[in-house]
């Protein structure tokens, strides 16, 4: 597993991560995809979102014809608060908003990567007023 994952973080990181290192003054280089890549802060999150959850959720949190998107009133903070997303990634998911089916629990990510993708969903969601 751990090879594997490795190496797809790292072909994320070239694909997601490929902005000059001068970001950090200011103007935001665009990625080349259609979504504008998060501020250097949220970008780790980013980068395990890419890897862990979008192939579901949708790059940006936009949703999938496999999950739900997270640009959505029922995943803000007060409706799925942070735990939500640890509980969701270590044990999975039973279906019960949508018909997408269960979501499967992520060994991939530990807690701490959770809580890279949460700030980096909440960035998400702040950008697109859903809260
Ligand atoms: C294989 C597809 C798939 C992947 C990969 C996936 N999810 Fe999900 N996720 C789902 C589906 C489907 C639901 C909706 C279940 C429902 O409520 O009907 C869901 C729901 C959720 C919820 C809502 C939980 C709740 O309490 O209602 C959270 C939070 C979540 N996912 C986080 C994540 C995170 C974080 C990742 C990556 C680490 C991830 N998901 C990866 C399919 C996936």
């Amino acid at each position: 597993m751990k090879p594997a994952h490795v190496l797809l973080v790292s072909a994320l990181v070239l694909i997601f991560g490929a902005s000059p290192a001068c970001s950090q003054n200011g103007a935001e280089p665009k990625a080349t995809g259609t979504v504008a890549s998060a501020p250097v802060e949220f970008r780790a999150g980013e980068q395990k979102f890419n890897a862990n959850c979008s192939r579901c959720h949708g790059i940006g949190g936009v949703g999938t014809n496999q999950g739900p998107p997270f640009l959505h009133k029922v995943y803000e903070p007060n409706h799925h608060g942070d735990p939500a997303f640890q509980r969701a990634a270590a044990n999975g998911v039973k279906a019960h908003h949508w018909q997408f089916g269960d979501m499967p629990k992520i060994d991939a990510v530990k807690p701490e990567d959770v809580d890279e993708i949460v700030k980096y969903v909440r960035w998400l969601q702040k950008q697109a007023g859903i809260f």
